[in-house]
């Protein structure tokens, strides 16, 4: 077992440690026990969706091993575990019916964390809709944000009482833009109009949610977790600039200014507004909702270049081709940890905000076990280094409560398949054997020193 030489740090007595983890990259048995489709079932099993036609049919097989899971997870000495509930194991149509087994399958896994200390932090929506709500329209229609504040009443009256933290959304970015504007993700649409009306509808699901479980109970901390954008311009110029606030607004205060100040950025509102559902000017007051916290989830910065095209959308950016240097994970995404503090500050600095949290922070390295060892040294160094810039902006008065290691094990990494893994746990998806990578082993002595 290796530690890099110098621990990072310093952290507060009482900052947490966590993994994180979502329900449908690991839970697996999509149709048992009452678990109807979800719009990544859908998705993932349409040609052409996913790298070699990968789906979450039986990902990590969670939903049978959880118990063993969970002590893998205690064995990492860390204090938290965040996870998702999958919508459509509680009540499978989204709206009416509740289906027991699913139930029953949250109640043993969060008793199961309680037995071994770990603090549930659970998250609704980790993009898995329920699909005869997509069928009737999806996140474009306002009453799948009413069908979500029922489903957030269940969890919480089921489980409010036994889970440290609640996030309504797990970055909402990608489930309106990637899964609506870009079709990359499900449910796979490329229409400007539908996605905001489902940015619209998400945040207001948010705030309707929120209201909620404030009033079934008011001392549970809930939260949103959000994936903002640290954005620079990749070459000098007024011009690239200028880009780089429309890319900004579009793609960070889009979501941020609704939830947090109960407004949409103007230079957003005066090109696109026309495409926001009618209600959208009543419905912000619902939509900023006080917060107890909020999670950061960050992985690389965004290098984009004013787009001369003038007939590209608004914010009529692009990103910027690699710079030569720049180091690269297996999925080509950048390794910059200080922009990371550069975005906590903007964030601190424009919003009056509550404590937040790092939900999720890795690095995809595909190392496989050799003489069943996986040296992934370059995911050591990946979080060394980006724990060191939390511990900067802690230094900075930046209020960073915890972190979670993305992932806990090698899962279904949307559309990329299995190819791209990021766990701290190796997965060998034949025979679902876990194999703790020498990052799981560094971070669990890591986490070990603050787990009071
Ligand atoms: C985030 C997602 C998470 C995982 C990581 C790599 O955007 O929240 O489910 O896919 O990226």
């Amino acid at each position: 077992m290796s530690a890099p030489s110098q621990k990072p740090g310093p952290f507060p007595d009482d900052f947490l440690f966590g993994v994180a983890t979502a329900a449908y990259q690991i839970e697996g048995a999509v149709d048992i026990d009452g678990r109807k489709p979800s719009i990544w079932d859908t998705y993932s099993h349409e040609p052409g969706r996913v790298l070699n036609g990968d789906t979450g049919n039986i990902a990590c097989n969670h939903y049978h091993l959880w118990e063993s899971d969970l002590d893998l997870i205690k064995s990492m000495h860390v204090g938290a575990y965040r996870f998702s509930l999958s919508w459509s194991r509680l009540i499978p149509d989204g709206t009416g019916v509740v289906n027991q087994k699913g139930l029953d399958f949250y109640d043993r896994l969060i008793d199961g964390c309680l037995e071994r200390n770990l603090k549930p932090f659970v998250t609704l929506y980790h993009w898995d809709l329920p699909q005869t709500l997509q069928d009737n329209g999806g996140w474009a229609q306002r009453s799948t944000a009413e069908a979500f504040a029922a489903y957030a009443a269940l969890v919480v009256n089921e489980f409010g009482d036994r889970i440290d933290c609640i996030s309504t959304f797990n970055e909402p970015w990608c489930s309106a833009i990637l899964g609506n504007l870009m079709g990359v993700h499900a449910p796979g649409n490329q229409d400007l109009a539908l996605a905001l009306k489902c940015v619209h509808h998400q945040h207001l699901a948010h705030g309707l949610a929120t209201k909620t479980i404030k009033s079934i109970r008011p001392e549970l901390p809930v939260g949103i977790v959000l994936n903002l954008q640290s954005v620079y311009a990749a070459e000098q110029g007024e011009e690239h600039d200028a880009a780089v606030d429309r890319h900004r607004d579009f793609h960070n205060h889009l979501f941020t200014d609704p939830l947090f100040e109960g407004r949409y950025p103007q230079s957003v509102m005066n090109v696109l507004g026309q495409n926001l559902p009618d209600t959208w000017e009543k419905d912000l007051q619902t939509i900023q909702q006080p917060l107890d916290y909020w999670g950061l989830n960050y992985y690389q910065p965004t290098r984009v270049l004013h787009d001369k095209d003038s007939t590209a959308n608004f914010p009529q950016t692009k990103d910027a081709p690699k710079a030569h240097d720049a180091t690269l994970t297996d999925l080509g995404w950048e390794v910059a940890p200080a922009t990371m503090v550069d975005l906590l500050s903007e964030m601190y600095q424009r919003y009056d905000l509550p404590p937040c949290f790092i939900t999720e922070n890795g690095a995809c390295y595909n190392d496989s076990p050799v003489n069943g060892e996986v040296k992934d040294d370059r995911r050591i160094e990946y979080l060394d280094a980006h724990l060191k810039s939390v511990s900067q902006a802690i230094s900075l008065d930046i209020p960073v409560q915890g972190y979670f290691a993305w992932s806990l094990m090698d899962n279904f990494e949307w559309s990329e398949g299995y190819d791209s893994r990021f766990g701290l746990v190796f997965v060998d998806y034949k025979t679902q054997t876990r194999t703790v990578k020498k990052s799981g082993h560094w971070y669990a002595q890591l986490a070990e020193i603050y787990l009071s």
